[in-house]
């Protein structure tokens, strides 16, 4: 990464601290964890929440069977300009996860086999988190993956431990990962199941 993306990210968060919710980008590290956790041989659809400067982005593109229809949904102007040109084939919806299904059908998608989320959930209310969750449940398809990640310290929070009773009422299953410590702040997972 860049420096001039990192500054990009600091200056993003300066001017919107709870939506872009942390101060550097995702580490390759943590990015390969929740890329290597979807289940590519029965995902033909995947859409990234929160795609920021790209870290999550571009492992997935390494990833990704080149037949698989991807969108990232990203709300920040900024780095919509920022995720173009740096990966000039990806269609990057700017928008917000709230208006999923709209900005899927917008590109001929119905449903989706796996969402991998850099949303920071421990900075958003609760009406945001039920509200972004219902609009998940709009699109992904039954047995589709959900795989988001938090950072530590979130779960000390109440929104971070709020969300996390959350997704045991959205999803059938949901596993929680081992600490990711190669990531400032150190990090955890989780991979869930409609
Ligand atoms: C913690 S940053 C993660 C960025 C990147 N995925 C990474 O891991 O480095 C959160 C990102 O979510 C975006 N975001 C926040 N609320 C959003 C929303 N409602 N819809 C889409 N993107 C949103 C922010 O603009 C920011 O890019």
């Amino acid at each position: 990464m860049i420096t001039r993306e990192y500054t990009k990210f600091i200056s993003e968060f300066v001017c919107h601290p709870k939506a872009v919710g942390a101060l550097s980008p995702s580490s390759s590290h943590l990015a390969r964890h929740l890329v290597r956790s979807v289940d590519w041989a029965h995902t033909a659809t995947v859409v990234e929440y929160g795609p920021g400067t790209g870290a999550i982005t571009e492992e997935i593109l390494q990833r990704m069977p080149p037949e698989t229809m991807f969108l990232a949904i990203e709300i920040s102007s900024r780095f919509a300009e920022v995720l173009r040109t740096r990966f000039p084939g990806v269609r990057v919806c700017e928008g917000s996860v709230r208006m999923v299904k709209s900005l899927c059908e917008a590109h001929g998608v119905s449903q989706v086999d796996a969402i991998v989320s850099g949303l920071p959930w421990a900075a958003f209310s609760d009406e945001d988190q039920t509200a972004y969750l219902d609009a998940t449940m709009q699109v992904l398809r039954p047995g589709g993956q959900f795989i988001t990640f938090g950072y530590l310290q979130g779960l000390l929070l109440p929104a971070g431990r709020r969300f996390r009773r959350k997704l045991n009422r959205y999803f059938a299953e949901v596993r929680v990962s081992k600490p990711v410590w190669a990531n400032l702040p150190p990090a955890f997972f989780y991979t869930c199941r409609r």
